[in-house]
């Protein structure tokens, strides 16, 4: 979901944060030297490391630092029939529009509006033979002269044809006719002008095939979410793992979408990373027959820490807390980040409620994770396609309901077919629903925090990248290129330099750092040119400290000085001395 368009100024943010990006190893085009494949990124050496630190950000906050989350690393290719299960194969479309001439193809919802003439052709013709004997129908822009039009609609008619149609400037356009002057109109494809067709779903799964027969049987597809996988694992977990409900699954890993307008540079691509949990609660109904009541959502609510009697809207707003609450420590605070509450009108059919945190990229204020409250929904379905139990025992709401009589049983049956949440659910299925619950089991519900790596990669960039005038002592100003990583996911931690690099004791002391550091984070050791230019390297690198030893740290000029290093901070450019004993648990101080 998006809230606000681009001005023109950030689209100029937006090119430099991707020349950077590429001039400086970050993401470059997949198989550049092929022309590029669209949707496709690869992370040089600075993104991998980036994007490694925060794969590591996210795995601590989510399973490592807590009790009740485990991980999970599944297979990309599942079984066909978990997509089945999970709707992806019949509803996991998007609506497209093709082009009519080239047969290109653009989401219905992204088609831009355009103004011009309408001209028709009834065919074309080439003189090798070759003719198109449907009608052509194409879009000439207001203030297109009509020569380079015809132009380009031969054009487009060999791009489709090949080489087939022969050369583009001897095809004969047949019967041109202008139809009509259309303003706004979305009905032509926003880069080839052609008529587009209707709108049709178009499934985002990318299909290969198991095994060498490649018939229909053998189709597979590549995960387009992490989820499905931890649902289909959550029996083997639930039986191999001392979990007990509340407690989460989270997992990252690819995933796969055959997006059909891959755009604004990785935010949406075809191939990328996830970073999900599917974190499963105790239905409603058990949180009240065990402990009386549900603890429901209130302004005043205390999310802090997690309470037995949370129901499921507690455990949602605690998740979208604890999500925020990541994000600021990564350097991704309030004033970059907005909120999208789903309505009612908006949800899937199961959901209860769903909110997407927003980044303020330069294109747009957009999408960076989703938090749904899934009810049952996904664990059902799996349980019905596979035929196997996935219903969890409660053994603490089994003993609750061993004290019920079966007065009180009969009413609170009764109430919960009151306040059921879907108004299609019969007495009988509610009646089925509490007689599971008496027994202490249920499917648990779940509330999914889903992000994405390399979206929360791009932000990342954005909010650190910045272009500031600086001026030094002689009052020569100069633009510094600086990003503001948080030490915590800066790719490197600490650049090292000796002031020369051809007096040995200085290289030898700077070897000696690089040691005595590089078991504890990434360290960048650089020699070469005057040390300005190399603190404005590490600067454009996000690298947050940078470490010079000088003469005085061989003690030469001030013997009180021995064994002290200049310690400069890349975003006040402040320089101190610090001892070479102090220099480790500082640093780690900051990044850990
Ligand atoms: N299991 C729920 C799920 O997959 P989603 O909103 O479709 O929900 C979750 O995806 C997150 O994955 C998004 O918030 C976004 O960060 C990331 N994501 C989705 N599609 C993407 C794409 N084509 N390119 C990059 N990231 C994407």
């Amino acid at each position: 979901m998006s809230k606000t368009a681009a001005s023109e100024s950030q689209f100029e943010r937006m090119e430099k944060i991707v020349s950077l990006a590429k001039r400086r190893g970050f993401i470059f085009q997949s198989s550049e030297i092929y022309g590029g494949i669209g949707g496709f990124w690869d992370y040089g050496p600075l993104g991998a490391e980036l994007k490694r630190n925060l794969r590591e950000t996210w795995w601590r906050a989510m399973t490592r630092d807590r009790d009740d989350v485990v991980g999970l690393d599944a297979t990309i290719i599942l079984h066909p029939a978990v997509w089945k299960a999970s709707g992806h194969v019949d509803t996991f479309a998007d609506m497209m529009r093709e082009c009519t001439i080239t047969n290109k193809r653009v989401r219905a919802d992204h088609v831009d509006q355009q103004s011009g003439s309408v001209i028709r052709y009834t065919g074309a013709k080439a003189p090798n033979g070759w003719s198109n004997d449907r009608q052509i129908t194409v879009l000439m822009k207001q203030g297109e002269h009509i020569e380079s039009f015809r132009k380009r609609v031969r054009l487009l008619l060999t791009q489709n044809a090949g080489v087939a149609a022969g050369k583009p400037e001897e095809i004969e356009l047949v019967g041109e006719e202008r139809i009509k002057v259309v303003e706004c109109s979305v009905d032509f494809h926003p880069e080839t002008g052609g008529l587009l067709n209707e709108a049709r779903p178009f499934n985002l799964m990318l299909k290969t095939y198991i095994g060498p027969t490649a018939t229909e049987e053998d189709i597979a597809y590549l995960r387009p979410e992490t989820a499905q996988a931890i649902f289909a694992q959550f029996k083997n977990v639930c039986d191999s793992s001392r979990v007990k409900v509340p407690f989460g699954i989270g997992q990252i890993g690819k995933a796969f979408r055959n997006e059909v307008t891959p755009k604004n540079f990785t935010f949406r691509s075809r191939e990328f990373e996830q970073m999900e949990l599917e974190f499963f609660i105790k239905p409603d109904e058990a949180v009240q027959l065990i402990h009386g009541s549900v603890a429901v959502w209130s302004e005043a609510a205390d999310l802090s820490t997690p309470q037995p009697n949370w129901g499921w809207e507690m455990w949602h707003r605690y998740w979208v807390t604890e999500r925020t609450a990541y994000y600021a420590r990564i350097g991704l605070g309030s004033e970059v980040l907005d909120y999208i509450w789903q309505t009612k009108a908006d949800l899937a059919h199961y959901a209860r409620a769903c909110v997407d945190i927003l980044f303020k990229f330069p294109f747009g204020t957009e999408e960076l994770e989703g938090i749904a409250a899934r009810g049952s929904f996904d664990l059902t379905q799996h349980q019905t396609h596979s035929g196997k139990q996935l219903e969890y025992f409660d053994e603490e709401l089994k003993t609750a309901c061993d004290k019920l009589t079966n007065e009180e049983k009969s009413s609170f049956i009764a109430a919960a077919f009151e306040k059921r949440f879907n108004p299609a659910t019969t007495l009988e299925e509610t009646a089925l629903f509490c007689e599971k619950l008496f027994k202490g089991l249920y499917i648990p519900h779940v509330i999914e925090p889903s992000a994405g790596l390399d979206r929360l990669a791009l932000a990342i960039l954005s909010a650190a990248f910045e272009e500031e005038l600086v001026t030094d002592d002689k009052g020569k100003s100069e633009t510094r290129t600086v990003l503001h990583f948080h030490p915590r996911i800066a790719p490197i931690k600490v650049g090292i330099f000796p002031l020369l690099k051809n007096k040995p004791e200085l290289v030898s002391k700077a070897r000696e750092i690089v040691a005595l550091l590089r078991p504890h984070m990434a360290v960048f050791y650089d020699e070469t040119g005057a040390i300005g230019r190399r603190y404005r390297r590490q600067d454009e690198a996000g690298t947050p400290f940078g470490v010079t030893i000088d003469f005085e740290t061989l003690g030469e000029e001030k013997p009180e000085f021995k064994d002290t290093v200049t310690l400069r901070e890349r975003d006040s450019m402040q320089q101190r001395r610090i001892g070479v004993t102090e220099l480790l648990p500082f640093l780690l101080g900051k990044i850990l």
